[in-house]
């Protein structure tokens, strides 16, 4: 989804050239999330107006045209003082054009502009009510109406501070939103905001922070300066009072500071590794080099202070290396990210697991009367892999929930329930909306993220880290093999105390103490897949079959293949074969079936042989030396056996090479496949 960044230097004098090189790296950093144009703001020439530029397309086609302003104009005296943003924007309100790029802006003279990820839901009163007032808007975009009313209420109010006049502008805004503003009114000052989506602020000084934390500062209630009627255009209410008068704090010892607004972390962390997370509605501005925080009401559980958090993340981590593709790298990384989701948790000398993250809420969970483990797309499929094993070892009974379908059916949630949200991001919003649903129904809210400091994290009771390390291609994988064992894990900590159930546990121990090792093998089969890939990747369509432990990998190797290659792909239970799928199957069909020797393999190879018996030629995932499986496949490919219930972290990665190969063949775009997003912040 659309990415923002910022950056402010005060007193750190920058020329506008460097300023401009910021801001197209940062951008370059969010590409990742997905995006159809870009632009960026900077001072103008004088100092006095607002520069845009903006372009359909690729972050390197906004950087060519900047190096062409950047001929004929002053970009190289240093200023002390500046404030640039920018944005990578995914198209929901117009289509992907300049003038629907972001920064929208309020007027010609560009006296505030605007950048913004979300979606403004009352967007359409908004514009009636400024339309009437005699703008004119020149965008399809909901965003230009933010620009628009900032500059409105500037207007009916010059003496507001910039900081007090965003604050009245959300008061107006109903849907989700990150904003970043600069106005010429208010050089060298820049405000941010979030609701629902996300936002960061990083933090880069020469000497150490004089705090850990900014306290908050609040305003007073403010009055609507809109009344929303369904389909009227609102109504002004003639007097907005201003917050309380608030002294700024100023956190920092010294006085040269930059700051770094920005979607995600990856975009700042080859400058800051200090960054504040902003919690929904906080306002955070820079002025004078000071960074407030504000938030215009007192809530019963906010926190009094925002916590300058220290990454751990390494710029390396978001570089693609000697890999041609992130997503590439990030299968390749499975070996080392499995072993990251475990260190520090699993201990192998006195079989316990440990996970930090719950641990004291483990006794409530036992007491639960269900759990439910709730995600979007390959999240999900991370649960529906999980679930059978996790109700073997916690013997309570286990749902796997869409999110999106969950929300929709308005599913009956009860005090006792303990719900899991997992989710890569931590962003996701149907994902969201369903833990902030379960949450009110008083459920106990658990949140498997990758993302530090994401919203699902913030907002889940207690939760376990996956430590995948940044995933930065669109389609998930090692993201999906680390939530696979988070959940396992989960599983295992269930279980500690069952005597029944330790020789079970000991295997699962085993099986995940060779697992590095044996997905480094599978990882050899890269060239074997490929060829696989080369007789695929001109056919419509193609069928993975499989049950049991392994119906996840069908789902996510299905998910994979479609979301990379737009070839159409099905994940198939096999045991569905005969009550429609199999009318699917004849000499042409491609199909790839997982046949591992687990509970369900005799059934495996029934639906096998009836894929055989209609002219089907199955390319096989089977066990090494497994020679009978391999006599009914067409083409094989083997993998190591493990315990039945972790065989699914092997099973996939073939399919995630072959889904690679394929889109690389059919010229896709591997990192950032059409229409997607990595990060899907809008319902
Ligand atoms: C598929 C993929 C998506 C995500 C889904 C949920 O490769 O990446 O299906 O899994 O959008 O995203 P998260 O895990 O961030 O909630």
């Amino acid at each position: 989804m659309c990415g923002i960044f910022a950056y402010l230097n005060y007193l750190t004098p920058k020329t506008r050239r460097e300023v401009l090189e910021y801001l197209v790296t940062g951008l370059k950093r969010l590409e990742y999330r997905g995006y159809d144009s870009a632009g960026v703001a900077v001072d103008s020439d004088d100092g006095k107006g607002i520069t845009l530029v903006k372009q359909t397309g690729k972050v390197k086609i906004l950087e060519d045209a900047i190096k062409e302003f950047m001929t004929g104009h002053d970009i190289d005296t240093p200023i002390s003082t500046h404030c640039g943003i920018s944005h990578t924007r995914w198209a929901t309100h117009g289509v992907p054009s300049d003038l629907n790029s972001h920064p929208q802006r309020s007027d010609e003279e560009n006296s505030f502009v605007v950048v913004h990820n979300g979606i403004i839901t009352n967007y359409k009163d908004v514009k009636k009510f400024l339309e009437k007032r005699g703008y004119r808007f020149e965008s399809e975009t909901d965003t230009e109406i933010i620009a628009k009313l900032v500059h409105h209420l500037y207007l009916q109010h010059p003496n507001y501070s910039f900081r007090e006049l965003v604050e009245q502008v959300i008061q107006q805004m109903e849907g989700a939103f990150a904003l970043a503003f600069k106005s010429k009114h208010f050089p060298g000052e820049c405000v941010a905001t979030r609701r629902g989506s996300p936002l960061l602020v990083g933090i880069k000084t020469k000497t150490r922070l004089a705090t850990d934390h900014i306290p908050i500062l609040y305003g007073k209630d403010q009055l609507f300066i809109l009344e929303h009627r369904p389909h009227g255009a609102g109504r002004e209410v003639p007097m907005i009072p201003r917050t309380e008068s608030t002294s700024e704090f100023q956190p920092l010892e010294d006085k040269e500071v930059e700051y770094f607004f920005a979607s995600d972390a990856s975009a700042v962390i080859e400058h800051t590794n200090r960054v504040i997370y902003l919690e929904d509605d906080d306002v955070a501005a820079v002025k004078d080099g000071a960074l407030s925080i504000h938030r215009l009401k007192k809530s019963l559980d906010d926190k009094h202070a925002r916590e300058i958090i220290t990454l751990k993340m390494e710029i390396q981590e978001i570089m693609k290396g000697s890999y041609e593709y992130f997503m590439q790298k990030e299968i390749f990384e499975q070996p080392e990210s499995v072993i990251n989701t475990m260190r520090g948790r699993v201990n192998l000398v006195n079989n316990t697991v440990t996970l930090g993250g719950i641990k004291e809420y483990i006794p409530e969970i036992k007491r639960c009367r269900r759990l439910m483990l709730i995600g979007c797309g390959t999240s999900y499929h991370s649960a529906v892999a999980t679930r059978q094993l996790l109700e073997e070892l916690t013997e309570l009974p286990v749902m796997v929930e869409l999110a999106s379908d969950f929300l929709d059916r308005n599913t009956p949630i009860f005090r006792d329930d303990v719900c899991f949200f997992i989710s890569q991001s931590g962003e996701t919003a149907d994902t969201l909306m369903a833990l902030r649903y379960c949450k009110q129904r008083g459920a106990l809210i658990v949140g498997i993220t990758n993302t530090v400091g994401s919203s699902i994290c913030r907002e889940s009771h207690c939760g376990v880290h996956i430590n995948a390390g940044p995933e930065i291609g669109v389609a998930s994988t090692k993201a999906y093999t680390s939530q696979f064992i988070s959940l396992v894990m989960f599983g295992l900590v269930m279980s500690e105390d069952r005597i029944s159930l330790q020789t079970r546990r000991q295997e699962i121990l085993e099986g995940l103490k060779n697992l590095d090792s044996q997905i480094k093998e599978v990882l050899k089969l890269d060239l074997q897949v490929l060829e696989i890939a080369k007789d695929l990747f001109q056919q419509k369509s193609l069928l993975i079959m499989g049950r049991g432990y392994n119906f996840a990998t069908c789902m996510e190797g299905a998910l994979k293949v479609k979301e990379l290659t737009y070839m159409h792909c099905e994940g198939i239970m096999a045991g569905e074969l005969k009550h429609g799928p199999l009318a699917l199957v004849d000499d042409m069909m491609p199909i790839v079936m997982i046949v591992m020797r687990d509970c369900v393999y005799n059934k495996t190879i029934n639906a096998i042989q009836q894929v055989k018996a209609r002219g089907g030629q199955p390319i096989v995932i089977c066990e090494e030396n497994d020679k009978e499986t391999m006599q009914f496949a067409h083409k094989v490919l083997e993998v190591p056996k493990t315990v039945d219930c972790l065989q699914g972290v092997l099973t996939v990665i073939p399919m995630q090479l072959l889904s690679y190969h394929i889109a690389v063949l059919r010229g896709c775009n591997v990192d950032c496949p059409r229409n997607l997003a990595k990060s899907v912040t809008v319902e």
